[in-house]
């Protein structure tokens, strides 16, 4: 339908809505024996807590499951824009799969674009990369599944798959202390996960997370959240599928941080150059840990992170920060309609 003159712009008045799609993939409850199996998906109880906040901007909301019938459910519906929490399904590029197709049938969407997921979500290129803009991360290497080699390492280490998120992989005995452990691992983390392997020095120390918002000049960085241990025991002071997934138990969450100046300084401003060097868009995460030395190394960051109510680290983040789930929903999908040139709503 065409705006007639004088009708007021969408979201605007609350008078004309836009049609907003909701992209995501649920969890399906499979029984498997591996237990994370499903760990990046999202459960209804979010889908419906994203689409009731755009409903209330005024939004017409259809939900649009990122399956095969994804396609035609977009050419059919029209969406004027998509908010996408779509975690993918197959491959190392799954994140960016929506946004290549929306990209491709010239629907705005809100978040970063298919470039930045696929390189985000493969844990060693993004470090390669930023390495190159001078940000520091811990020494790893990469092994392969059908490689025999284990290069020297200064133990100890934490084994990863490369290519995960939401902890997937990382269990309580992620940290190894020797060839012969790091051996054994990567042969049962790849029969599982079936995907190289990336070896890290671990960073004993704090670990803290950054939310960013927005874009460009209204691009807001949001004070670290630390993720304090509660126990004195090695295996629980990683933020493991197991510590996340028991998160009362183990951790205290702690946003702003006590923490020197310094640090702060350098974790805020290092978020910011990976959110524009990586060329982010309305919103994203990024880990660190900090060394007892007081060095602060990057350990990934979440471009797609998790926005389930009071649960995720992100909606946590923004809530220390005096910022509701309402509003956390809202500035991500206005940063979009503004990159868009489109008006905002709320
Ligand atoms: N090099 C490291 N040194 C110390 N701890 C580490 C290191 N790498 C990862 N960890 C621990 O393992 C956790 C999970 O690792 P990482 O953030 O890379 O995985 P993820 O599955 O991508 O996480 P997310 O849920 O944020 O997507 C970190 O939060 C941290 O506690
Ligand atoms: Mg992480």
């Amino acid at each position: 339908m065409e705006l007639g003159e004088n009708e007021p712009l969408p979201g605007e008045n609350g008078s004309k809505s836009y049609k907003v799609g909701l992209t995501f993939n649920l969890k399906k409850g499979l029984k498997s024996d591996v237990e994370d199996l499903e760990a990046e998906y999202d459960s209804i109880e979010t889908v419906n807590a994203i689409k009731e906040v755009l409903e209330n901007l005024g939004c017409e909301v259809t939900l649009l499951e990122a399956d095969k019938n994804v396609i035609q459910s977009l050419l059919n519906n029209k969406p004027d824009i998509v908010f996408n929490i779509a975690e993918g399904l197959n491959g190392r590029g799954r994140e960016a799969h929506i946004p290549a197709l929306l990209n491709f049938l010239g629907i705005p969407f809100t978040g970063s674009d298919e470039t930045t997921l696929c390189i985000a979500l493969d844990k060693e290129l993004t470090k390669r990369i930023l390495s190159t803009y001078g940000i520091r991360t811990p020494e790893y290497c990469l092994i392969k599944c059908t490689s025999q080699q284990i290069p020297p390492m200064d133990y100890p280490v934490i084994v990863k798959p490369n290519a995960e998120g939401s902890s997937k992989g990382i269990s309580d005995t992620a940290i190894v202390k020797n060839e012969e452990e790091l051996r054994k691992l990567i042969n049962k983390n790849c029969r599982i996960y079936n995907q190289p392997m990336l070896v890290e020095k671990y960073i004993k120390g704090r670990e803290f997370t950054v939310a960013v918002i927005g874009n460009d000049e209204d691009t807001i960085v949001f004070p670290p959240m630390e993720i304090k241990f509660r126990k004195n025991d090695e295996r629980y002071s990683i933020y493991s599928y197991n510590v996340k997934k028991n998160y009362k138990e183990y951790v205290e969450y702690i946003c702003p941080p006590f923490i020197e100046e310094r640090i702060l300084k350098d974790m805020t401003e290092t978020a910011r150059k990976i959110y524009n060097c990586l060329n982010c868009r309305d919103f994203s995460r990024i880990d660190f840990r900090v060394s007892e030395e007081g060095e602060v190394y990057f350990i990934e960051i979440n471009p797609l992170p998790g926005l389930a109510p009071g649960y995720s680290d992100f909606p946590m983040i923004t809530a220390f920060n005096g910022i509701s789930y309402y509003d956390t929903v809202k500035m991500v999908l206005n940063s979009g309609l503004k990159r868009y040139g489109m008006s905002t709503v709320g």
